[in-house]
């Protein structure tokens, strides 16, 4: 099992200010009921000991589950005795993580990206610009504010001329993600260079505003210091750092799914656009100042379509066109690599968290597409995903999105 999913001959850098997982254990455990799952919860919510990579709940296959080498054996007491079934998946996630920093220093050429490894801030956005520079008639760099530390939040807007409606894609809201900034960029390189039909079509028919790292802070801080890190890097309450952006959008703020504990990794925040990213990328949104035809939102992970809304189960605006639009793009999706997805709303496919940015967009402009893509899931999360199977999840999404375009026009929906 591990041979199969570590790479042979790894290279170990020296990163010596970094926060290293050194015989860090990967466990996948499968809750089969609600006592498994509220043992599971709490240690969700009281330990900063164990890192959880997806929520406790029934609607995942599994949760991954990281445990530093000195509580592995609490940590198997404690399931054995309640009989929840765990598997050991990776002994050492470390050389996980050595794989992935050698895969991204492989690039050298500045300017020019790969769609085979992660990218790091600096480079996708000196792509950005350097796309700005070589198609001035179409690409523009768009800059949605600041982060609290500072940066740009940067983003691409194609656009080959006027009256179009706008197509936003929102990625690397999570941290720890570094697969879906890679999606947004070979997305966004296919819509301006046209090699595929569709996608020429596409970049024709609406203007898109892509914004792969909505997170550049915490985006930074998993590639300096602690790899596992998913929330922004702003204070909270004492001396507690950091939100998670993908909870913080007002829309149900709170309601459910995410930690009002200023320490959880899924704190939903002070209040809803408490965060100095979600509120002025709402800000942003709000001044496009065009009719939204689409908002997609990309991160990881679990292989779902979520349609909005998370706090009900109800049918609202185009729910169930959005549903059949879901279904049939995901099959398109499968056809290259196998990846199945599932389709519908977070309490059906995923854990109900309110306060997600697709919710607040679908809620705000009622775009006639919108949705949540949950990336590809191979046995190991994302953020452990091995660099080989970047290119596949890229190309995979990308049809995913051709075929949202094409059966929503085929049953009207665009
Ligand atoms: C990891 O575990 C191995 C085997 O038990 C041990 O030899 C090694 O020293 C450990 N490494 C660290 C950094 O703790
Ligand atoms: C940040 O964006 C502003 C425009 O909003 C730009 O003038 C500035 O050069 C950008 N900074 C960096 C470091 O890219």
């Amino acid at each position: 099992m591990l041979t199969k999913i570590l790479f042979c001959g790894l290279i170990s850098l020296v990163l010596s200010e970094k926060v290293r997982y050194d015989n860090y254990t990967l466990y996948k455990i499968r809750p089969q009921n609600e006592n498994h799952l509220s043992f599971l919860n709490a240690l969700f919510e009281s330990s900063n000991d164990y890192e959880f990579l997806n929520p406790p709940s029934l609607n995942y296959d599994y949760i991954s589950l990281v445990s530093p080498p000195g509580l592995k054996n609490d940590l198997e007491h404690s399931l054995s005795k309640r009989s929840i079934h765990s598997e050991v998946i990776l002994e050492n996630i470390q050389e996980a993580f050595d794989a992935q920093l050698y895969s991204r220093r492989k690039r050298s050429i500045r300017q020019e990206l790969f769609w085979t490894g992660f990218q790091t801030l600096e480079d996708i956005n000196a792509w950005i610009q350097y796309m700005t520079e070589t198609h001035p008639r179409v690409v523009s760099t768009v800059v949605a504010g600041k982060s609290y530390e500072g940066r740009n939040i940067t983003g691409i807007k194609i656009s080959r001329g006027s009256g179009r409606q706008a197509f936003v894609l929102e990625g690397g809201s999570i941290a720890s993600d570094w697969v879906s900034p890679v999606i947004l960029t070979y997305i966004a390189n296919q819509l301006i260079t046209g090699e595929d039909n569709e996608a020429k079509k596409a970049s024709e028919d609406f203007d898109w505003y892509i914004f792969p790292i909505l997170n550049p802070d915490g985006y930074e801080y998993t590639q300096d210091e602690v790899r596992l890190w998913r929330k922004n890097r702003a204070p909270t309450t004492g001396r507690n750092i950091g939100t998670d952006l993908t909870k913080n959008w007002n829309s149900h703020w709170g309601a459910s799914g995410g930690s009002h504990t200023p320490s959880a990794a899924n704190f939903v925040g002070l209040g809803p656009f408490s965060e100095p990213e979600t509120r002025q990328f709402s800000d942003y949104l709000l001044n496009i100042n065009q009719a939204m035809a689409g908002f997609l939102s990309f991160g990881s992970f679990g292989q779902k379509l979520v349609i909005p809304f998370a706090h009900t189960d109800d049918a609202l605006y185009n729910f169930n066109d959005m549903v059949t639009i879901g279904r049939r793009a995901m099959g398109s999706l499968a056809v290259k690599y196998g990846t199945m997805y599932q389709v519908g709303n977070s309490r059906a496919v995923s854990d109900g968290s309110t306060g997600a940015i697709a919710d607040w967009v679908k809620y705000r402009f009622n775009p006639p597409i919108a949705a949540s893509f949950l990336l590809r899931d191979s046995g190991v999360p994302p953020a452990i995903l091995p660099a080989r199977e970047v290119l596949p999840s890229c190309e995979e999404t990308f049809d995913a999105l051709m075929a949202i375009l094409r059966e929503a026009r085929f049953i009207d929906v665009l």
